[in-house]
């Protein structure tokens, strides 16, 4: 249905009533709202006035490989660049491919993910043309245990390529959300292999709310995006190619003591909660205190009441 509607918008100028779609296609109004809706998630720009119908007024706009290559000034993070229109998870390839011996610095982009996974077993919604889903694989010589870092690596890579490309206030919220205004823009999901106590490899994979318009009934008010925020359009291809240059810095960084010692001031001076009070949510545990940054593990130190700091290893942190 939705290539039917589709090509009936190209060749109409101006608007379509919903009505005269139904009667086309003799298909009820839920049908033509379905279609019209699936087009818009695959980055196609619909405007829907009462009274009047429906207009196509813009394109979905695909990156292309081409084009990151000719601005990515990278010595290693994404050298080795695949770009993907559709995928199910950019993490899954990028796992395969980490298998199949493909060097450090790998990465995968996409347009759209049928299929792409968050953070504790949720979803992410990645809209054809709008977003930017990316996985990157490194292949460091690092304990198990300290790979969870990582994560607070690419957050910092995103806040400062977003905050250099868009101009826009953005912060981090433990340990890796990129939030502007408090609402989130972007998360990492990191997966790790490992062999006999050595790390065999992790993916790092990147969402981020670019051009994205609209979301899901459940995160509407937690979720937000650049175009939102800044009212235009943002560059895809400057967010990316700005993020590997900043994560391949970071990452140099960590990996000279391997942790977060060269990079805590960096992260404190980016953490959205810095000094205030937060809430932590720990499973069976809830308390409040003042955040006072991290400590070179990545731990969240949070200062409660009495006085005593504790290291906030795992669990989320809200206002
Ligand atoms: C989060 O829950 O905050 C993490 C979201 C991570 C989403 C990205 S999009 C690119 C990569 N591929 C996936 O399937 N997930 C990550």
């Amino acid at each position: 249905m939705k290539s039917e509607i589709l090509s009936v918008l190209r060749n109409t100028e101006g608007y379509i009533s919903g009505q005269e779609l139904c009667e086309r296609f003799g298909v009820s109004r839920t049908a033509v709202w379905k279609g019209i809706n699936q087009l818009k998630n695959e980055g196609y720009q619909i405007e829907a006035v009462q009274n009047k119908g429906y207009r196509l007024c813009g394109y979905p706009e695909s990156i292309s490989k081409i084009e990151l290559e000719s601005r990515m000034h990278t010595k290693w993070a994404g050298q080795n660049l695949i770009c993907l229109d559709s995928i199910d998870s950019t993490n899954d390839y990028i796992k395969k491919l980490a298998e199949e011996g493909a060097p450090h610095g790998t990465l995968a982009v996409a347009d759209y993910q049928s299929g792409g996974k968050g953070r504790r077993g949720r979803s992410w919604v990645t809209p054809h043309g709008s977003a930017i889903a990316m996985s990157i694989l490194v292949r460091p010589k690092l304990a198990p245990e300290k790979a969870s870092m990582m994560t607070l690596v690419a957050g910092m890579a995103v806040a400062k390529s977003v905050k250099e490309v868009t101009g826009l206030d953005v912060k981090i919220k433990w340990p890796n959300d990129v939030v502007i205004n408090g609402r989130k823009i972007s998360g990492t999901l990191t997966e790790m292999s490992m062999e006999l106590g050595a790390i065999h490899y992790i993916v790092i994979g990147t969402g981020i709310n670019a051009n994205v318009t609209e979301f899901p009934e459940e995160i509407k008010d937690i979720a937000t995006s650049l175009i939102l925020e800044k009212g235009e359009k943002v560059d895809r291809a400057a967010i990316i190619c700005a993020h590997m240059e900043a994560f391949e810095d970071f990452y140099d960084r960590f990996m000279e003591y391997g942790d977060m010692t060269l990079l805590k001031e960096d992260y404190q001076e980016l953490l959205a909660n810095q000094n205030q009070q937060v809430r932590v949510l720990e499973p069976g545990n809830e308390y409040t205190g003042i955040a006072r940054g991290i400590d070179e593990l990545g731990q969240l130190l949070v200062e409660k009441e009495d006085g005593s700091i504790v290291k906030v290893y795992a669990g989320e942190v809200s206002v």
